[in-house]
């Protein structure tokens, strides 16, 4: 079976979730999402009791002892973490609001690039998004994607999502969320959120998701036949 690593970076809420698992579909390849992993972890650590932010080393501790696992039978896959099916916890605000600590936490991000590049071995033809899936986790990916849009169109959209799960969420709240997990997810120290030199940067402010899966799914199919 021929490789196929389609690598999918850029900032929150640019869409990045959605188009990444339609373009495995189309593709017919697997769909990793990384943010998850990050969050799968928080959840875990919150749910001990642990404070990102004062107890580092006991985060890491907790990646190296609790391994991350999907199932891969399910689309998308869901996420255990140990033995604890923890998908339900992933979008939870006390989650959300701890990501961006446990993120940068160097060893937690040396635990989770091995562990994707297992998964990249294990599953050779994947769609994968994150922060540094094509800068880091697979520099020889076979197609880089970043995917970005201004800060407001990416507050309106998770605002619409938040409304469709019959949810309340003020909109400036989101955007102010958004611009500070930029701000941190930029200026961390290691591996932080760049655009790869090799990527096609795509600005999906715009455009509708189908016309930025129809790009992408394009742009691999003419690419693939070269590679
Ligand atoms: O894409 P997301 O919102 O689920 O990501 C959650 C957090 O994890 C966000 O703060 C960025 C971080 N992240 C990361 O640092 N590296 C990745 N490969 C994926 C996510």
């Amino acid at each position: 079976m021929q490789r196929l690593i389609v690598t999918l970076d850029g900032p929150a809420g640019s869409g990045k979730s959605t188009v990444a698992r339609r373009l495995a579909d189309r593709l017919g390849v697997d769909f990793l999402d990384t943010g998850a992993m990050y969050r799968g972890l928080t959840a875990k650590a919150l749910d001990r009791g642990i404070d990102p932010l004062q107890e580092a080393f006991a985060v890491v501790e907790l990646a190296r002892q609790a391994p991350l696992r999907f199932d891969w039978t399910t689309d998308p896959p869901e996420l255990y973490v140990g033995r604890v099916h923890v998908t339900p916890r992933l979008r939870d605000r006390d989650v959300s609001a701890s990501v961006s600590d446990v993120a940068a936490i160097p060893g937690v991000r040396q635990v989770m690039v091995e562990a994707q590049r297992r998964i990249g071995e294990e599953h050779p033809r994947l769609v994968t998004e994150g922060r540094d899936q094509g800068s880091v986790v697979f520099p020889r990916a076979d197609v880089k994607f970043y995917l970005d849009a201004s800060a407001a169109v990416r507050a309106k959209r998770r605002w619409e999502q938040i409304k469709e799960a019959g949810r309340k969420a003020n909109l400036e709240t989101i955007r102010q969320n958004i611009v500070e997990r930029d701000r941190k997810d930029s200026t961390r120290k290691d591996a932080p959120l760049i655009c790869p030199e090799d990527a096609r940067t795509i600005d999906t402010s715009d455009m509708t998701l189908d016309e930025v899966v129809d790009l992408l799914e394009h742009i691999v199919k003419d690419k693939a036949v070269q590679v």
